[in-house]
């Protein structure tokens, strides 16, 4: 079966077709997956502006899904089911995605699925690389979101903790603008880090030992939080322009201490909750998994542990609609599917 994947839910307009293979251990293929990026647009504002991003989602989504349909090589009638992100995001964006795939499964007379944005991110590892040794734990890490997961059983993702104030890939973001590096942060300040001195730069890291007000079901000693780590490099660089500006190496000397204390935080909480849960491998997803420093210490960590390790192709990390298609599969399967007045939802939980 093919299944059409629609993705609206930030600044990225995107549409796939992903077919079944009928091989259980590896299920799902892409047949296309394209996305029109809208950096271009929210660059000049050095962050994402949501009027905007809906209204180029409107501008882009037609087009968008023919040329995914063509490129798969597949008309509607190909298709067996349409998976839309309903939430969370950008409640304008979402809402152009769901609008559309209620629309389009209405008029080709075809099921509706409901994806959640970071069960996407989770499937897109088993697209790459297919099905998990269970149990995993799995670290999604993007602009808008940082969050652990554990999954027991295929399609069953259980909170075990998330940021309490910003993203990974936000602070990345941040920590680029305050710097005048240019947006989005993240690739910029993991190149500059290559060339500094990772210790050059005292910043605090924040380990959380006690339970979160809002959220007491979780045991809160796995959360992240980086707004303190922000403020700190945010402290350092007005301190050095007091002194006038920064130069080429003190820039990459904050990038690199920075970079550091992100990936290591990262990544001892996974590995504390892999051990804690006894996980029989572990998969990190979402923009940040692009991360070189971050790659290279899972890799180190990972063999260490003998823990099989797991990460999406560049073109899987950052958000596309070939991960909602899969996780939509999955759901399809289960026979889980959407209402004909399913609603975008900013704040979806998992
Ligand atoms: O998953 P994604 O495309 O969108 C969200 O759902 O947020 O992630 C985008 C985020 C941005 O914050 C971007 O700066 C960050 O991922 N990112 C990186 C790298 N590439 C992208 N952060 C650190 N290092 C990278 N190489
Ligand atoms: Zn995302």
């Amino acid at each position: 079966m093919l299944i059409l994947g629609i993705e609206t839910s930030c600044d990225e307009t995107s549409a796939a077709v992903v077919e079944e293979t009928g091989d259980a251990a590896r299920p799902w293929a892409v047949r296309s997956n394209v996305v029109a990026s809208q950096v271009p647009i929210h660059r000049e504002w050095g962050g994402v502006v949501p009027e905007l991003a809906s209204r180029q989602h409107i501008r882009d989504i037609c087009g968008v899904v023919e040329r995914a349909l063509e490129e798969a090589g597949a008309t509607w009638s190909d298709l067996g089911a349409v998976a839309v992100t309903q939430g969370p995001g950008l409640v304008g964006s979402l809402l152009v995605g769901v609008s559309f795939a209620k629309a389009a499964a209405a008029a080709a007379s075809l099921p509706l699925v409901a994806v959640h944005h970071l069960a996407g991110h989770i499937e897109s590892l088993v697209l790459q690389n297919g099905e998990l040794p269970l149990p995993s734990v799995v670290l999604v890490v993007s602009g808008g979101h940082t969050s652990l997961y554990l999954i027991e059983r295929p399609g069953r993702y259980q909170l075990l903790s998330r940021t309490r104030d910003d993203a990974a890939g936000e602070a990345y973001d941040k920590v680029a603008k305050l710097l005048g590096l240019g947006y989005p942060g993240g690739p910029i300040v993991d190149r500059l880090a290559r060339g500094g001195n990772d210790r050059a730069v005292a910043l605090p890291t924040t380990r959380l030992t006690h339970a979160d007000r809002n959220a007491p079901e979780l045991k809160g000693d796995l959360d992240f939080s980086f707004s303190g780590l922000k403020t700190a490099v945010l402290r350092y660089v007005n301190g050095k322009k007091g002194t006038g500006t920064l130069s080429d190496g003190e820039v990459a000397d904050v990038c690199a201490s920075f970079q550091r204390v992100v990936v290591t935080a990262l990544l001892d909480r996974l590995f504390d909750a892999a051990r804690r849960y006894q996980a029989k491998s572990i998969g990190i997803a979402g923009g940040v998994s692009a991360n070189s420093r971050l790659r290279a210490e899972l890799d180190a960590r990972g063999g260490r542990r003998e823990l099989p390790i797991f990460l999406p192709s560049l073109a899987l990390a950052t958000d596309n609609a070939a991960m909602i298609a899969a996780a939509g599969l999955r759901k399809f399967r289960e026979g889980v599917l959407a209402p004909s007045d399913l609603n975008a939802d900013a704040a979806l939980a998992l």
